[in-house]
């Protein structure tokens, strides 16, 4: 029986790859002729370390990460990464920068726990641009700097990897992780809840380079220690095997695309398309964003009014254009077009707006 796909434009969790899906499908039943699902054997199985093992391997080669950094797996998604990373690492202060919805919660809930610098913000701007390099001052005797690489509500992304000073840099790369090369060098630590580019929700890759990691506080409960994710390979109590492994056929699935820097230019020629046709619009398709910020991911948009807004999205719903609703906290349209979303969904979406436009406008 062929089963009905949409175009799904969801912010996350979002589309997977469909060969991944038909990978685990088919491996369901008995994992390597194991006669078990990858859900029904041991963590400490030698089945299931294989997979931790390749992969973190996976992971190291596309993002080009060397042994000085640690490769873990953790759960309680991103959110748990804003209250974990100042509970290990901030000692006097930390740096914020703030540039959405997310790096703000981020700001919010590291407030909770230590003093919080917010060093740049765009909210009266209506979180509509990143900094320019030179806005960027740090503290000096800060402990880090935080910042969000592409903010999933906002459709703000940074197109460069961040610097301040010489602090130690933190960041929440949810929804842009594996969209493009990084310098990881530039990095001290960065974590991405994985129900966009990487597999399912309830689980988080955190990648952090080992001296940065010497620095957390040793005294920590178990659950809560990077220390203790790190001795224990990720593994201090049971973990998400099943999101491990997914992350590890998406890993495949990547390699076989040819590798970041190939998807990062199929990335670029879709999203240029849907902001194309923004431009073009004669201002009946709105982005608050300033070009040189415009995310690959998440391109958000409005419409003349919340009406419009409503009926465009119903209308594309008929069609098989589905969840292109915006945020509930900001409205408007969002078409997340991570890795797995396909050329053609892009191509229909456009197709769709310009039909819209002629007709509503
Ligand atoms: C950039 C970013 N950070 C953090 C989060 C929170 O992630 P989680 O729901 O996994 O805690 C999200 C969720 O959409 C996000 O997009």
């Amino acid at each position: 029986m062929k089963e009905e796909r949409v175009f799904n434009f969801s912010a996350g969790p979002a589309i997977l790859p469909i060969e991944v899906l038909q990978k685990a499908k088919q491996e369901m039943l008995s994992l390597k002729r194991s006669g078990m699902s990858v859900m029904e054997i041991s963590h400490r199985s030698k089945e299931f370390k294989e997979i931790l093992e390749k992969t973190k391997l996976s992971i190291k080669q596309l993002l080009k990460i060397g042994d000085d950094y640690e490769i873990l797996f953790f759960s309680g998604g991103a959110s748990l990464q804003f209250a974990l990373i100042p509970l290990n690492f901030l000692n006097k202060s930390a740096d914020f920068v703030v540039t959405g919805h997310w790096s703000m919660k981020a700001f919010q809930e590291a407030k909770k726990l230590g003093v919080v610098n917010l060093i740049y913000s765009s909210e009266k701007e209506n979180f509509s641009t990143t900094p320019r390099k030179s806005d960027l001052k740090a503290n000096p005797s800060s402990d880090y700097v935080h910042y969000c690489s592409n903010e999933t509500i906002d459709g703000v992304e940074f197109k460069y990897d961040l610097e301040v000073g010489n602090l130690p840099v933190v960041c929440d790369a949810s929804s842009n992780i594996m969209s493009k090369p990084i310098d990881i060098k530039k990095y001290a630590l960065i974590y991405a809840g994985a129900q966009k580019n990487l597999g399912p929700s309830g689980i988080t890759l955190v990648i952090v380079q080992k001296d940065f990691l010497s620095r957390a506080k040793s005294n920590l409960p178990t659950m809560l220690s990077y220390k203790s994710f790190a001795e224990h390979d990720s593994m201090p109590n049971t973990p998400n095997t099943w999101g491990i492994y997914l992350i590890g056929l998406v890993c495949d699935w990547l390699r076989e695309k040819g590798g970041l820097e190939r998807i990062a230019e199929i990335n670029l020629e879709k999203a240029k398309l849907i902001y194309k046709e923004i431009d073009e619009s004669n201002g009946f398709y709105r982005s608050k964003v300033e070009p040189s910020s415009r995310s690959t991911m998440n391109v958000t948009f409005s419409l003349p009014s919340k009406e419009l807004d409503e009926k465009f999205c119903a209308k594309a719903e008929e069609i098989g254009l589905r969840n292109l609703k915006g945020h509930r906290s900001v409205g408007g349209i969002r078409a997340s077009i991570y890795n797995a979303f396909p050329l053609e969904g892009v191509i229909r979406l456009v197709e769709f707006m310009r039909d819209f436009r002629r007709k509503y406008s």
